[in-house]
């Protein structure tokens, strides 16, 4: 890394990016390693939702948004055992790498000469060991049986959902890694059932903070099929499974399912686990008579339930003494802040609208939240 530019960030530490400050840094470095100073702050600044060590590390603004968050990088590592070298086919600014160097012998390839520096310096200043390697991973043999890629999902800067886009290209990836013991490609959780089914034996749909962050198609001889979904923070797995068919009316309680879940479509094993229904249509929420605490559930207690009328739905908040605090929805396409500000009352205490499917027709149902 430039020396310039390193005193540069140095002096820049902790300063506002204005012009007074900038000229300060250019005048004992370059204007250009200035400039480049205060935008790595800005980046560190915002890195720190995904790395604990952002402070120390380098970033790229597009690379920063297409890392992986270091949670699900130390899942993704685990999937490797500790004594074999793993490739990551794509390093990036090196958040997979940096997790499967801690975790073993790791080496990186990343077309892009910067970023691979980046990388470089992101695992040296957390004195971690691996290679980077400006290369084409799709050019050479890799030389070990176990390899995790990450494709990039953009062109020119903008986003697509189109897998032949993708670089490297996930088919081809995936013919080299079917041989291998394990292959991991990381992919979006958007693209279809059939293309990744194609591809891998075994997909595991993550989530992390309650989102589906993406999903692993996992391949090669040590691959054991099926589909899952994963909730990084307890660590839990579980499979796909059909779910019963569904109730047309809320019990005690109302579960708003994680969406990984959803998406692995694993509402049969909850409602089979925990002696739940699916809730009308749109797949989603699912009602029982006793709360259920679970990190694939968010659980409420239902106050009321009923039409998707207003003026019904505004008496029994006005009966109830509640106001509405929040509006969820799956499959109903409604305006959530419109209906917010129509509903808004002077209630004592807080509740949730859902709105829910039942066929053709939308639900209210009135609830409170009992766990996160
Ligand atoms: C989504 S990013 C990887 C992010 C990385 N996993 C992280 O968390 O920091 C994909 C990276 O692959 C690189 N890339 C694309 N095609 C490649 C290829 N054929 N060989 C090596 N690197 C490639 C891109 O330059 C980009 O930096």
């Amino acid at each position: 890394m430039d020396e310039l530019r390193l005193k540069a960030l140095d002096l820049a530490k902790g300063k506002p990016a204005t012009p007074k400050e900038l000229a300060k840094v250019a005048g004992a470095t370059t204007q250009e390693a200035a400039a480049w100073a205060f935008g790595q702050w800005e980046l560190r600044l915002r890195a720190k939702v995904k790395f604990s060590q952002a402070d120390s590390m380098l970033f790229g603004r597009e690379a920063l948004e297409q890392s992986t968050h270091e949670a699900v990088a130390s899942y993704h590592a685990r999937l490797f055992p500790v004594d074999q070298l793993v490739v990551d086919c794509t390093a990036g600014i090196g958040a997979d790498l940096l997790a499967l160097a801690r975790r073993g012998p790791a080496v990186g390839f990343e077309l892009d000469a910067e970023r691979a520096e980046m990388a470089r310096f992101n695992l040296n200043s957390q004195n971690l060991e691996a290679e980077v390697k400006v290369q084409d991973c799709l050019e050479k043999p890799w030389g070990t049986e176990f390899a995790f890629a990450d494709p990039a999902r953009r062109v020119e800067s903008r986003r697509t959902l189109n897998p032949e886009e993708f670089s490297p290209n996930p088919t081809t990836l995936a013919a080299n890694m079917r041989d291998l013991k394990l292959g991991v490609i990381k992919l979006s959780p958007l693209l279809s059932d059939s293309f990744l089914e194609d591809l891998a034996p075994r997909l595991e749909f993550i989530s992390y903070d309650r989102e589906c962050r993406e999903v692993l198609a996992i391949m090669g001889m040590e691959a054991k099929p099926g589909r899952f979904a994963i909730h990084v923070e307890s660590g839990e797995a579980i499979p796909d499974a059909f779910p019963p068919v569904e109730v047309h009316t809320p019990g005690q309680y109302l579960f708003d399912v994680d969406p990984a879940a959803v998406r692995a479509h694993a509402i049969g094993t909850l409602c089979a686990r925990f002696d739940l229904s699916p809730l009308g249509t749109a797949s989603g929420y699912l009602t029982g008579e006793v709360a259920i605490f679970s990190p694939w559930l968010r659980t409420y207690r239902v106050l009321y339930s009923g039409k998707a009328d207003l003026k019904t739905t505004r008496r029994a908040l006005s009966e109830l003494d509640v106001r509405v605090a929040e509006v969820k929805q799956r499959g109903a396409k409604a305006d959530v802040d419109k209906l917010r500000k129509e509903l808004s009352t002077s209630g004592k205490s807080a509740a949730s609208l859902v709105l829910w499917m039942d066929g053709a027709s939308v639900r209210h149902t009135l609830a409170v939240l009992e766990s996160q």
